[in-house]
């Protein structure tokens, strides 16, 4: 397995282009399944996700053609016919998001059977609402041997749907399935993500009717067929965020681009707070800092958007480990979303951490170490220190970081960064 490596104590200066959104095109591209028209979705990053999910909508029959177009990366999907509805276990556990193919296979076809997608290293991660809420739809789910088989031989149809508190998956899979249904859906307490205003979206350019775009009630009025489009998949706030730490972190001046400051404003008032520079830009924002200046520790405490996100949590520790005070941070969306924080501590961070609350004592220094993360934002958060850590930080299990970030070496050793992939190593430590 491969590993990074990285030299600390380069700044860095330069520009980023920033990827479309990995958890944006993995719900347009289950969209695709809706409709027997052809979807291209343009600003497609390339991903292992998007290759887990691409390889799965070929099984259903989809095909998926992956190119070079005016504005970059863009992949065809050509659903005219639907030949499989079923989603294998090895297949929908590569990637959790994989188990939303059930609401749109269901509304298409009439039946799905779909792996469960098991548990995760962040948490238990059920999938009850999501379950519920396409029981509410009018399928018959029945659960055996880790798979759910959904019926719904007439046809989903409209219900009123309140969420018990907001999730982003069940928010968008019942919209997936809600499109296509017979009669008015509405759905309270939703997600208001911006990958999900962006699927909303690419939804109506296809011809569903969906009201409250943005807001925590959608309005879907159901219609019987969808037409293709084209689409571009929106930036990506978590890879557009993790750069701009990394920006703060090493120091001297990034601008990002191809992005959009306005979906990450949360991150960067802390940011702000904390004694970095922020300065929007038209399509995008820059970051300077003056690295022989220490940062301030502040607190962070994640929320549903736009409150602060759970996927910059730990780039935001690693933030804080060399900033000067103390920092507490607090994770409210996932039970155990702090594996970084002792592989942080293999870098010289102080860190102690209690039930959803860790306090980060910031010190004078980090040192490079091998390190590994299992999950992918805590493996860019151990890059991310390694960026200031004396002497070399490997961080093994790389395959994490490649299911989310597009040329992650490439894109920070353009800016100064000495960062390079080790093949085949470092995974144990
Ligand atoms: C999405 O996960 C993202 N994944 C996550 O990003 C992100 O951290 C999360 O939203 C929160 O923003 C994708 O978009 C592919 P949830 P999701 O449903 O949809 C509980 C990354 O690194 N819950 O909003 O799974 C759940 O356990 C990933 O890119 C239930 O109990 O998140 C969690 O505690 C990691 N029952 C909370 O709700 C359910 O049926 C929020 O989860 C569904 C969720």
């Amino acid at each position: 397995m491969d590993s990074i490596a990285i030299q600390g104590g380069a700044q860095l200066n330069g520009s980023i282009p920033v990827s479309g959104a990995k958890n944006s095109a993995i719900k347009l591209m289950a969209a695709s399944i809706l409709t027997d028209q052809p979807l291209l979705l343009t600003n497609m990053p390339r991903l292992a996700d998007t290759r887990f999910l691409g390889q799965l909508l070929r099984q259903f029959g989809v095909e998926v053609t992956e190119r070079d177009g005016a504005d970059g990366q863009e992949t065809l999907f050509d659903g005219r016919e639907i030949r499989s509805t079923f989603a294998p276990y090895d297949l929908v556990r590569q990637m959790r998001a994989s188990f939303n193919v059930l609401g749109p296979l269901l509304a298409r076809t009439g039946h799905a059977r779909v792996s469960l997608p098991g548990g995760c290293t962040i948490g238990a991660r059920p999938v009850d609402l999501h379950l519920d809420a396409l029981s509410k739809l009018g399928a018959s789910i029945e659960l055996e041997e880790g798979y759910v088989s959904a019926m719904a031989p007439k046809g989903l149809r409209g219900a009123e749907i309140e969420f018990p508190f907001v999730s982003v998956g069940a928010t968008e899979h019942t919209l997936l399935a809600a499109v296509l249904a017979d009669g008015v859906t509405v759905l309270k307490r939703a997600a208001r993500e911006p990958e999900i205003g962006d699927l909303a979206r690419c939804l109506i350019a296809m011809g569903a009717r969906i009201e409250g775009v943005d807001t925590d009630t959608l309005t879907i009025t159901g219609v019987t067929s969808l037409n293709g489009a084209t689409w571009s998949v929106i930036p990506d706030r978590i890879e557009m965020g993790s750069y701009a730490v990394a920006a703060a972190m090493a120091g001297g001046e990034v601008r990002l681009t191809r992005a959009r400051a306005d979906l990450i404003a949360s991150l960067t008032d802390k940011m702000v707070e904390a004694g970095v520079e922020i300065a929007p830009t038209e399509d995008g924002v820059i970051i300077k800092r003056d690295p022989s200046q220490r940062l301030k520790a502040v607190d962070v405490a994640t929320e549903v958007y736009p409150g602060f996100a759970t996927d910059l949590q730990a780039q935001f520790m690693a933030l804080m480990t060399t900033a000067e005070g103390v920092s507490t941070i607090h994770e409210n969306i996932f039970e155990n979303r702090f594996m970084h924080a002792p592989e942080l501590a293999r870098l010289g961070a102080d860190i102690s951490v209690q039930a959803g609350e860790a306090k980060v004592t910031g010190v004078a220094e980090l040192r490079g170490a091998p390190v590994m993360a299992t999950d992918l934002r805590a493996s860019v958060s151990l890059v991310i220190a390694g960026l200031v850590a004396q002497g070399e930080t490997t961080v093994g299990r790389v395959y994490h970081l490649d299911r989310g970030f597009e040329r992650l070496e490439e894109k920070l050793g353009a800016c100064g960064a000495t960062i390079r992939r080790i093949k085949g190593s470092g995974d144990e430590h």
